[in-house]
């Protein structure tokens, strides 16, 4: 054949296969949206024949309510697999439905794709109250979308609200991307972490807009390869790599973490890193972390690094962190601080922080006046440092 014929019957079979999406519609398998029905059976009957099925298909959530039990999407699937939520799906209210760790979860499989605009309503005020942890007492409550050994997908175009543990969670994931992901929760709901990622590597998330009551974003223990850009975070706990250091059993480091080009607004942190003070497992580190192009505004400790982190006296504070903080750049970083502090570096008396790079830093504090504090800290600073830094 000659190419005159063999290009266009090469065009033809492609368009063919984009155009070979099999969608699976939802309410083709019995699921309602009348705010009622736990369609629980039915996204799942749906789910099966959308996964097994040969090839690209589209799992649809039209328009509408939809009440949804606690559910769990599980691969592996046969080829490319979208999940378009145009709806909003609502999670249950009553306690005896809630005292599990997931809502929505998706398990073991490549290339998905979830999107469509729509919403996950954790309706988190019914569980709040039972949030006791502070007690050490806590029974789990469900994260509203669990991802777990999950590679090469993207979450686009999603929001999630009121979630009554943590929003996201990716655990053990690889190439993930967020991309305009919305989440809301009250500023003094607890636990509700925007973005929980830990055991990952290679994750993106760019232009989230976050509102929550705990982390905006919390990079926890075995990470590498973090990116987050062009987003905003307020109120909420800041963009944190820890807390690490707590496991008594595995050595927890995190590494690759870059963040720039965000806007922190009225949030109790802006970047943060955070360790327990009496880990007990040797070997662990934090190690090349750039952060470029921050606005902060009205934040409380908008630089903070904390090799004291012991939330409700749950460690021994008089402990010295193992876990070692190095090749840290904070650079272009500017705005207004509420406390005088506006730049933080506690590191561990055992395991100083070394090579950590101030630059370009313009933070005042209240009435125009900011300083900052070093302990067992060695690094250097250039370019406007504004309050004067503490590193030489
Ligand atoms: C479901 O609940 C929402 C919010 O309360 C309401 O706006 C909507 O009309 C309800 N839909 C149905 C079918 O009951
Ligand atoms: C996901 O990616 C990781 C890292 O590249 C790899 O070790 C793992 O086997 C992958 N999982 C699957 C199911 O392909
Ligand atoms: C540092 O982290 C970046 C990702 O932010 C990565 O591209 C780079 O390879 C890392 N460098 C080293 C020396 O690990
Ligand atoms: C951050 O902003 C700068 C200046 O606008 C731009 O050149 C750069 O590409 C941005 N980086 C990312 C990762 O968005
Ligand atoms: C740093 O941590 C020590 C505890 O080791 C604490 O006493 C001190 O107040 C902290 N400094 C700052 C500036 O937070
Ligand atoms: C530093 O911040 C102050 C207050 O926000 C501002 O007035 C000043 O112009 C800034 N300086 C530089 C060099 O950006």
């Amino acid at each position: 054949m000659n190419s005159r014929i063999l290009l266009p019957l090469l065009l033809f079979s492609l368009v063919c296969i984009t155009n070979g999406t099999k969608v699976f519609n939802v309410l083709r398998y019995g699921a309602r949206s009348d705010n009622k029905t736990d369609n629980a059976k039915a996204f799942l009957r749906c789910w099966i024949d959308s996964c097994r099925w040969r090839g690209k298909s589209r799992f649809v959530i039209p328009r509408g309510w939809f009440y949804l039990g606690a559910v769990v999407f599980r691969g592996p699937c046969n080829g490319h697999k979208e999940f378009v939520i145009k709806g909003v799906l609502r999670a249950p209210i009553k306690p005896g439905l809630f005292f599990i760790d997931h809502w929505i979860t998706f398990q073991n499989m490549n290339n998905l794709r979830i999107y469509g605009g729509g919403t996950l309503d954790g309706q988190g005020a019914s569980a709040w109250p039972y949030n006791n942890c502070k007690t050490g007492s806590c029974k789990p409550l469900p994260v509203s979308l669990r991802l777990d050994f999950i590679n090469d997908s993207y979450i686009h175009n999603i929001k999630s609200i009121n979630s009554k543990n943590f929003h996201f969670n990716v655990f053990s994931c690889y190439r993930l991307a967020f991309r305009r992901v919305t989440i809301s929760a009250p500023h003094d709901s607890p636990n509700t972490d925007g973005i929980h990622i830990s055991g990952s590597g290679g994750i993106t998330v760019d232009a989230a807009d976050i509102a929550t009551g705990d982390d905006c974003i919390s990079i926890g223990p075995g990470n590498r390869g973090i990116h987050i850009s062009n987003t905003f975070c307020g109120p909420g706990h800041g963009i944190s790599v820890g807390s690490i250091g707590k496991s008594e059993t595995t050595e927890e480091s995190v590494s690759g973490v870059a963040v720039v080009n965000c806007t922190f607004r009225g949030s109790l942190n802006g970047v943060q890193i955070k360790t327990w003070p009496d880990s007990k497992a040797a070997g662990g580190s934090a190690s090349n972390f750039t952060y470029d192009n921050i606005w902060m505004e009205d934040v409380e400790n908008p630089i903070f690094i904390n090799q004291q982190y012991c939330p409700f006296n749950l460690c021994n504070p008089q402990g010295s962190s193992k876990i070692e903080i190095s090749h840290i750049i904070f650079r272009n970083i500017w705005g207004s601080s509420t406390t005088r502090d506006a730049v933080k570096l506690n590191c561990s008396k055992s395991h100083p922080c070394h090579d950590i790079a101030l630059e370009n830093i313009n933070l005042t504090g209240p009435g125009g006046v900011a300083s900052s504090s070093c302990s067992n800290v060695h690094g250097r600073s250039r370019g406007r440092q504004t309050p004067p830094s503490c590193l030489h």
